[in-house]
């Protein structure tokens, strides 16, 4: 006789599996839309995993047991837990001085280049305590975990030195063992050069590669990201870096045609990066290039938020990467200096609205593609036998309200592992 299920999803109005397409690769072209929904579904689970998922009709009511916890779910939709591949968690301070100097015409470069954005950031983080990084994480997190994040990258880079680097991926971490949302550490001391080495974007490269990156465990600390752009480092400085870290185990990301179109994105995917983020820059010409030197394996991170509140005319044209062939994941890019926000579902409705997204492309790309921008396909991003229990519950009845009610958070139950989060 076959376990009872711990744990039971019934009548869902709709079950977003996001499974049926290819499981070798990212999802891309109609992929993104081709994924399968089940009207009047259920999602049964045994412990932190998905046994079972699909239409009512099918479901075994011989493994319902009297320990099982059945959730009626009628009239809302499933989803799998969303997936956050591109955040900045562990600051210190804030930014909000800054904010008014930007809405009186200041350009992002402008104020980093006069000593302040990043670098007035890495001031507050150097100064502030372990407790107050790990406290302030932690709070981060939980405002994640309520709008359905159950999987959340997170980035050095307001340390750029090489002890408070390690400090801000070692905080990082311990914010991932204290609560639920399951948090992927990536160095990102390749921000902008210290303010040490102000003007010496090599050295800087070159003391990171040899102090931090060997003290660093791939199995902990999977991906190594550079910003490259004006200001920050060239794509030549890039392509050594990286290729450095390649060569010690680190899967690869950039920040790359944020506000300049250098062919970072490019140079990233002929090293085989996972993702390249931002894209606000990159042509589809330059996305079709992408798509080519990766094999369609690399993912391009979008962050809709960004623009809009740099206040910038230009959005990355994520209608035409998808046509060109190009897998889109998108992200908050949450930090304190280009998107204070954690509102993923916002982020969602602006791909939908600024840069010509369906609801279903949309949908694919905060989940299995997000999965997949970090590594963690094979363990969520959808509702499959085998996946862990990360499963909303939606108060809305058909996904196409999603990118509808804008600004709202449509989270009515989170599980991650199949507990319930609190509210
Ligand atoms: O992803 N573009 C570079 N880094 C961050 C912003 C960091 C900041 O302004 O503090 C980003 O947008
Ligand atoms: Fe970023």
């Amino acid at each position: 006789m076959a376990q009872p299920y711990s744990l039971l999803f019934c009548h869902a109005a709709q079950v977003l599996t996001l499974a049926g397409g290819p499981t070798d690769r990212p999802l891309r072209g109609v992929d993104l839309t081709e994924w399968q929904v089940i009207e009047h579904g259920y999602v049964a689970c045994l412990g932190e995993t998905i046994v079972a998922v699909g239409p009512m009709s099918e479901l075994d009511a011989g493994r319902i047991g009297p320990a099982t916890r059945v959730v009626d779910v009628s009239g809302r939709v499933l989803m799998p837990g969303l997936v956050e591949c591109h955040t900045h968690l562990v600051f210190g301070g804030n930014r909000a001085d800054e904010f008014q100097r930007k809405l009186q015409g200041e350009s992002y470069l402008d104020i980093l280049a006069s000593g302040g954005g990043i670098l007035s950031t890495v001031r507050r983080t150097r100064a502030a305590s372990d407790d107050e990084l790990l406290a302030s994480a932690l709070h981060h997190l939980e405002g994640f975990r309520r709008y359905g994040v159950t999987t959340l990258e997170a980035k050095s880079g307001y340390g750029l030195d090489a002890a408070t680097e390690l400090r801000l991926l070692r905080i990082a971490r311990q914010a991932g063992e204290q609560q639920a949302v399951r948090v992927v550490p990536t160095f990102l001391g390749a921000h902008v050069p210290g303010p040490e080495y102000k003007g010496r974007p090599a050295e800087y490269l070159q003391m990171l590669a040899a102090e931090v990156l060997p003290a660093l465990n791939p199995a902990e600390v999977p991906f190594v990201d550079i910003f490259c752009e004006e200001g920050a480092f060239s794509v030549e400085e890039s392509r050594g870096y990286l290729q450095r870290a390649h060569e010690r185990g680190f899967g690869l990301k950039i920040h790359a045609e944020q506000l300049h179109d250098l062919g970072g994105c490019r140079m990233a995917a002929e090293l085989g990066a996972l993702s390249v983020d931002h894209c606000d820059y990159l042509t589809p010409e330059g996305a079709a290039a992408v798509a080519q030197a990766s094999g369609g394996r690399t993912v391009a991170v979008l962050l809709p938020l960004v623009p809009l509140f740099l206040r910038q005319e230009k959005y990355a044209p994520g209608r035409a990467f998808i046509e060109a062939g190009l897998p889109v994941a998108l992200s908050t890019d949450f930090n304190p200096g280009s998107c204070p926000s954690k509102n993923l579902w916002l982020a969602l409705q602006v791909a939908c609205l600024k840069m010509g997204l369906t609801p279903r492309e949309a949908l694919a790309a905060v989940t299995l593609n997000a999965a997949w921008a970090i590594g963690q396909q094979a363990t969520c991003g959808s509702l499959e036998p085998g996946k862990r229990a990360d499963v909303l519950v939606l108060q809305v009845p058909d996904y196409c309200q999603l990118p509808y009610w804008l600004g709202e958070n449509p989270v009515a139950q989170v599980f991650i592992g199949g507990a319930e989060q609190p509210a």
